[in-house]
């Protein structure tokens, strides 16, 4: 019985973590209000210096209406799916060169992913 407990015992702290680690849409709103919320709305049709980032996941590139985006990145033809916010966000420059978003990127993985979690909230 012992030689079984602990090997449960490792593989129940093992999936413990890994939800742990999941992504987290909660925390990936407090992520936004720290990172992205200075220039960019959650809320529909409400742009800042950024565009509305409302229903963002999944839409093409440059496409709110009245925002005023550079060419780069209405000529992109990106998708802002997951992998493609992923990439983005780790450095806007690199997937969009002469991007106008000034922001240097959020290098943290797991952040990205919170983050990105909370973005598809937004529908
Ligand atoms: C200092 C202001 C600023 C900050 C901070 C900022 N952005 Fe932006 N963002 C912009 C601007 C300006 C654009 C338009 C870029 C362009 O047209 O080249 C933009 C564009 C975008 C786009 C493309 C939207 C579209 O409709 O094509 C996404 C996605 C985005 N930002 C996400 C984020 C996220 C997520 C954060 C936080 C990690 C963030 N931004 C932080 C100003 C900012």
């Amino acid at each position: 019985m012992r030689l079984l407990t602990l090997p449960l015992a490792l593989l129940a702290a093992i999936g413990l973590s890994s939800a742990a680690r999941a992504q987290d849409a909660t925390a990936g709103e407090a992520v936004f209000k720290t990172q992205c919320s200075v220039c960019h709305s959650p809320l529909a049709g409400k742009n800042m210096v950024g565009p509305s980032l409302f229903g963002v996941v999944g839409r093409v590139a440059g496409q709110i209406p009245g925002f005023h985006y550079s060419a780069a990145n209405k000529e992109s033809g990106l998708t802002w799916d997951a992998p493609t916010l992923d990439r983005y966000l780790t450095n806007p420059q690199a997937v969009v060169p002469k991007t106008i978003m000034p922001y240097a990127g959020l290098k943290d993985a797991g952040k990205r992913a919170d983050l990105i979690a909370y973005l598809s909230t937004l529908h």
